[in-house]
């Protein structure tokens, strides 16, 4: 399988990553499920806790369908540790060459985050046509996607930070806009209570309203 077409295939169809930070891998897991079970089949285990890989290695174990990457990569070090447990795509918080050089080596697809024009440009020169745009809210939303809709006219973004519910259809009726990210679909008091019908419900609802504004 080409991993890039497979992921560029599932968000063309339900453009939405959810991320799911956890620290145990039984809830990472169940979490995943719920996930898919909503609809949503690419997402993004978050590194912010000393147990994030190995729950997304649980997951990448103990689920199939499932497109698992890896998110807030912030070294070389961390890269090459998560793509030797079996990720399949790479999101980092912000633009570090050598991250994005070793991805594109592997052929693992890479979604470093870019807020100004600057960034963008460098990830162009890069080789990359897709980019992260974080925070997504804070950094400009969808004023600043359409400016850089207009200069950046191969590039795609993926707004994270600050979707929701509430805006994601205005960011997806952008046709800059490849898929949105975000943790509004994995909310930590519906994980603390073991309610996964609720997220499988808001990744459902994610569906629908990502069905709408394309
Ligand atoms: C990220 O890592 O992309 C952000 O922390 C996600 O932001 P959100 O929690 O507002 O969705």
């Amino acid at each position: 399988m080409d991993v890039q077409s497979e992921i560029d295939r599932r968000l063309s169809a339900a453009p939405v990553v959810p991320l799911v930070s956890a620290d145990d891998t039984q809830v990472a897991v169940e979490t995943a499920k719920a996930l898919q079970d909503g609809g949503l089949s690419v997402i993004e285990v978050v590194l912010r806790s000393d147990a994030a890989q190995a729950c997304m290695e649980a997951i990448i174990d103990q689920t199939e369908g499932l497109i698992v990457g890896a998110g807030t990569v912030l070294t070389l070090q961390q890269a090459q540790s998560v793509v030797a447990s079996g990720a399949q795509f790479v999101v980092c918080p912000g633009l570090v060459d050598e991250v994005v050089e070793y991805c594109l080596d592997q052929g693992v697809p890479v979604y470093p985050g870019t807020m100004t024009a600057g960034e963008v440009q460098r990830a162009y020169a890069l080789g990359l046509r897709a980019v992260k745009f974080f925070p997504a809210t804070l950094a400009g939303g969808v004023p600043m996607l359409k400016a850089f809709g207009s200069v950046f006219r191969e590039m795609r973004f993926m707004p994270t930070g600050g979707v929701s519910a509430g805006n994601l259809a205005e960011f997806l009726a952008l046709p800059s806009v490849l898929a949105c990210g975000g943790s509004w679909l994995t909310p930590a008091d519906a994980i603390a209570a073991g309610d996964y019908s609720k997220i499988t419900d808001l990744a459902r609802e994610a569906v629908a309203i990502a069905a709408d504004a394309r």
